[in-house]
């Protein structure tokens, strides 16, 4: 990676979009009147929002000008060739069947391909894929290498698949039992971290060698190319388009949420290299949840941003910039002492709560204690992965099961914020870090059977 004062961003801001820091009392308000769970925030009182970088990238003035194209013909709109010639040309896939969003295309492609007791191995599943799997009465099997789920480990590419557990599912289970795999490129919940070329390549072998099929969750693919162009040397003068082109020719499809690495605000779309007949049979399960097989769901103008951002997602200056100011907010965290999963992963930086807040048991929520704190200091929403999320209450024996980790994710929207805004982050954590063991944790005081992170209630300890 380049040194960040050797360059600057490669735009310059047209359209600004006001936001302010409310005052702390009034912070410290609303987020009591929220019951410590920042998705009851309205985002207009939030200061520098890292919940996601879903669906929340700033569109070039060449995809807005794209969206006047917009053909909203309900059949044959010319936005649809468009985003199909897109496809065809950087994921080397002859099929598309566009959807409303990332998890729509799931929906799809586990009703075509699983049923109840089978199991669905990958290297580690997005939580809607996990739903889906789930949903079938399937099994979700995350096959991550060892590396993956260690914070500390400097691996270069934690995303991997571990290649002899995947070859023992495949012997012991024949197609009835685990109809296909699914490797996320690059891997959301372990920090945004990378699959290597060779890792695909060599699970494309075992997938074909057993005759199952291989899909990639591909929303944050061109970010997994460009760590492979960074990181492996055989790629390091390959443009970001041809590795896209290798790494889709392993695989019989993908899966995308367009709001990623699509650069826009909504769409997903599932693709096919070459199979007709899943084409075909995809198509049904689209006219029925999506709509037509040329718009499934969005609006034309919607398939030409699309189009349009495919190809600014894959542009060199702009992956550089954009992994770029991830890490450039990590590597300062890490200066200053804050515990981060390393290496710094591409769409956010992921703090290690239980390390940063090491005086909290995990009953007492240390992440979302973190979160918590970050509204309070500084107006900033970020996103706990620990014990709200990921816990649950044993049905049998009532007992509370905690999760391994307790991750606070500061996931960066793309092309949004400036180094300015980053910097204002780190200072955040400076104040906190300086006072962290006055911090009493959460107690819950509501929480709901399932998903329960969206609508959990929470009470500040010792007041
Ligand atoms: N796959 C991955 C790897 C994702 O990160 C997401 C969404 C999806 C699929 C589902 O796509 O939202 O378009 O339906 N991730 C968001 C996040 C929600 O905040 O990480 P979708």
């Amino acid at each position: 990676m380049r040194s960040r004062n050797s360059y600057a961003e490669p735009y310059r801001i047209k359209m600004v979009e006001p936001i302010s820091l409310k005052g702390r009392a009034e912070r410290e308000d609303l987020i009591k009147k929220a019951y410590y769970n920042i998705f009851n925030l309205k985002a207009e009182d939030i200061y520098i929002d890292l919940l996601t970088d879903s669906g929340t990238s700033a569109m070039s003035a060449n995809q807005w000008a794209g969206m006047m194209l917009g053909d909203e013909s309900y059949a044959g709109s010319r936005n649809f060739y468009k985003l199909l010639a897109a496809v065809q040309d950087i994921f080397g896939y002859k099929y598309l069947v566009p959807t409303h969003q990332g998890r729509a295309a799931e929906n799809i492609l586990m009703s075509m391909f699983v049923i109840e007791n089978q199991k669905v191995p990958g290297n580690m599943h997005f939580d809607t894929t996990e739903g889906h799997i789930r949903l079938r009465k399937a099994q979700p099997l995350n096959l991550v290498i060892d590396e993956g789920l260690n914070t500390e480990s400097n691996h270069q590419f934690k995303g991997n698949v571990d290649l002899e557990r995947l070859e023992k599912e495949l012997k012991a289970n024949d197609s009835s039992k685990l109809p296909l795999i699914i490797i996320t490129a690059t891997c959301n919940n372990n920090g945004g971290q990378p699959v290597s070329m060779d890792n695909l390549r060599n699970a494309s072998k075992l997938a074909h060698k057993y005759g199952r099929p291989l899909f990639i969750d591909a929303a944050r693919y061109a970010e997994n190319c460009y760590f492979i162009q960074q990181r492996d040397p055989v790629y390091r003068n390959k443009p970001i388009r041809d590795i896209a082109r290798e790494m889709f020719s392993y695989a019989d499809g993908c899966t995308m949420s367009s709001k990623k690495d699509a650069l826009v605000n909504i769409g997903g779309f599932l693709a096919f290299k070459d199979n007709e007949e899943w084409y075909e049979k995809a198509v049904q399960m689209q006219i029925c949840y999506e709509g037509f097989r040329t718009y499934g769901g969005l609006a034309g103008r919607d398939l030409e941003a699309i189009a349009r951002g495919l190809y600014e997602g894959t542009e060199a200056g702009y992956l550089e910039d954009r992994i770029g100011q991830v890490n450039y907010l990590g590597q300062k965290l890490l200066d200053i002492g804050v515990p981060c999963v390393t290496p710094i992963g591409g769409h956010g930086v992921f703090v290690d709560a239980l390390k940063f807040l090491p005086h909290l048991p995990q009953n007492f929520f240390p992440a979302q204690a973190l979160v918590v704190e970050l509204y309070r200091e500084a107006g900033i929403r970020s996103v706990e992965l620990g014990t709200c999320a990921f816990g649950y209450t044993d049905p049998v024996t009532g007992n509370e099961v905690y999760p391994s980790q307790e991750l606070v994710r500061l996931t960066i929207p793309r092309r949004v914020y400036t180094d300015r805004h980053m910097d204002f982050v780190v200072k955040a954590f400076e104040e906190i870090a300086g006072r962290r063991e006055n911090i009493r944790g959460l107690e819950s005081t509501y929480q709901a059977d399932i998903l329960r992170h969206f609508t959990a209630r929470f009470r500040l300890r010792g007041q």
